[in-house]
């Protein structure tokens, strides 16, 4: 057994450090020009865009032992089914995790352009499926639809995609798709179906998950929760006579002692501007079941980072340092990979790993932290057989 490692690929602007909030590297920039860095920061005068600078990360965590990266997608992002094209030439092995939302898109279409992307690239196209987290966000793409029948319509959506990637002739009467005589030509059909990741932590999200993925993905919660949690999806899926396999998106400080990791988390949660604390405070408009686990884990007096700590190397602030979800690990890099390990002793299988800036942090990462996490992953196989 062998456990995935992936990177992230920030499609949203990369900040310098934990400390700060503002991009600086390529086109994606406020513009700042007494902080332009030639080839990194600025109005894309020198012909370096963010795109490229995406790029170098995605070589950074391919040479540096990631199995390719995900490319996430938010309205305030670069859009990975373009990137993931860009990403694929400049790289040899790097696997690519697109995340989508089905409905945006017509699965007939979702399974010809990923036939293609896999004949380009040798089959190194992952998904990552979500449905959405309802409120403003959802309007923004023009979705309408409520929450348990975004799972519906993802169920459709997989039933057809994998219907019609066999070939044809496939028919479909569903709530929302019905195909007659669909089916991809060959040699589309002969391509290898693209590994499918799912996030969502509501109940649809587990039963469609259960049906039509091979990862269940989740951010990271405390592991007692968590383990219950890929236990729960486990055994869903056996009962439909499938097998799944769980991953764990976790962001992370990895530094040679501890005290250091602790005090990048600290110098950054004295940055944190009033405007952040204000959204962290405001009412909340989504509807995602997995965004309210993670925002179960808020502090209720908030006196120092440490307030923050949920269990040991655990800190769920990092939702104020850079957005997103909240739950990641701080610790020496030993720690981290200890941390690591716990997690696939609960059942996780791969994991999706992110920390700022990107770029470097790939390095730093895949040269000081996984090799102690795979290391100890095969001591216990060792152990066991
Ligand atoms: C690990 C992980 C990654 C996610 N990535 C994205 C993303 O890139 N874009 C997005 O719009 N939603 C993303 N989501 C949100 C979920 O797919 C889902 O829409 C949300 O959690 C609501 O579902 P729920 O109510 O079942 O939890 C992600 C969720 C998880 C757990």
């Amino acid at each position: 057994m062998s456990i995935d490692i992936f990177w992230r690929i920030p499609t949203h602007g990369e900040p310098r450090h934990h400390r700060s909030r503002t991009p600086y590297r390529g086109d994606w920039f406020p513009g700042d020009e007494t902080r332009r860095v030639p080839g990194l920061g600025g109005d894309g005068e020198d012909g370096y865009t963010y795109i490229d600078y995406l790029a170098e990360i995605a070589h950074a965590a391919e040479i540096s032992g990631f199995q390719g990266g995900l490319i996430p997608t938010f309205p305030s992002t670069e859009e990975p089914w373009v990137i993931a094209p860009f990403l694929a030439r400049e790289t040899k092995t790097f696997r690519f995790m697109i995340p989508f939302q089905p409905a945006f898109q017509n699965p007939v279409l979702v399974a010809r352009a990923t036939a293609s992307l896999q004949r380009a690239t040798g089959g190194r196209t992952l998904y990552n499926i979500i449905s959405g987290g309802g409120g403003p966000e959802q309007l923004w793409w023009g979705d309408s639809v409520g929450h348990d029948d975004r799972y519906t319509r993802t169920t459709e959506f997989l039933d057809v995609l994998r219907g019609v990637w066999k070939g044809g002739p496939f028919s479909y009467r569903g709530k929302f798709y019905q195909l007659e005589d669909s089916g991809l030509p060959d040699p589309l059909s002969r391509e290898d179906y693209p590994e499918i990741y799912f996030s969502g932590s509501s109940d649809a999200a587990l039963a469609s998950a259960s049906l039509h993925a091979d990862f269940y993905l989740s951010w990271l919660e405390p592991f007692a929760q968590l383990g219950e949690k890929f236990d729960r999806v486990k055994e869903k899926t056996a009962a439909l006579g499938r097998q799944i396999k769980t991953a764990v998106r976790v962001d992370i400080i990895a530094r040679p002692t501890e005290e250091e990791a602790w005090r990048e988390v600290e110098r950054g949660f004295e940055n944190i501007d009033k405007a952040v604390w204000e959204r962290y405070y405001a009412s909340i408009d989504s509807e995602s079941v997995g965004a309210a686990r993670q925002r179960s884990f808020r502090p209720t007096t908030i006196n120092s980072y440490r307030d923050f700590i949920i269990e040991p190397n655990v800190w769920s602030g990092f939702a104020l340092l850079r957005g997103g979800q909240t739950n990641g690990i701080v610790g020496s890099y030993e720690q981290v990979a200890e941390r690591l390990d716990q997690l696939v002793q609960l059942g996780a299988g791969a994991f999706i790993l992110a920390s700022t800036p990107h770029l470097e942090e790939a390095y730093r990462v895949g040269e000081e932290v996984l090799p102690l996490v795979r290391g100890s992953v095969e001591t216990r196989l060792r152990e066991v057989a």
